[in-house]
């Protein structure tokens, strides 16, 4: 069985994780997803997600793309995340192109492009702005 890691925040979920998630179990039989925690998020952006972690977790096993899912708790932890999970393949959104490829001597490492036009930040500004 060939077994897809990949990870992100997926908070207020919309069509770009669709996307991602289901190229991202393309590449094998079984797609692990690590959903960053809220510490994590706390200590990258300095504020909390919309959603709490239990809730984007939930959210991410809803989905019949999605196999398995466990919180990212450190950045640091990649290394152990992809041998712990036995992950053949990572995959990550083209916004971090280059940055894993210290982990081609793990598994494959491949980056898809983003989905144009679409991001959490985005929705939340627009949201924000909105006239009532
Ligand atoms: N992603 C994507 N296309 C988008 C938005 C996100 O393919 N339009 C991918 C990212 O590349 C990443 C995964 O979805 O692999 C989770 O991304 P995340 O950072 O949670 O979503 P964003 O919408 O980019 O959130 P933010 O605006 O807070 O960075």
């Amino acid at each position: 069985m060939k077994k897809v890691i990949t990870f992100g925040t997926f908070d207020v979920f919309h069509i770009g994780h669709v996307h991602i998630l289901e190229r991202a179990r393309e590449y094998g039989d079984y797609l692990i997803v690590g959903v960053s925690s809220d510490a994590l998020n706390r200590s990258k952006k300095g504020r909390n997600p919309i959603y709490d972690q239990a809730s984007r977790k939930k959210i991410i096993e809803s989905l019949s793309c999605v196999n398995e899912v466990f919180f990212e708790e450190s950045l640091e932890l990649k290394r152990n995340y992809i041998e712990q999970y036995d992950a053949d393949v990572l995959v990550m959104g083209d916004d971090w192109v280059g940055r894993f490829d210290e982990h081609r001597d793990q598994c494959e490492v491949v980056y898809l492009p983003r989905t144009p036009s679409i991001s959490t930040t985005e929705i939340i500004e627009v949201v924000r702005t909105q006239e009532p």
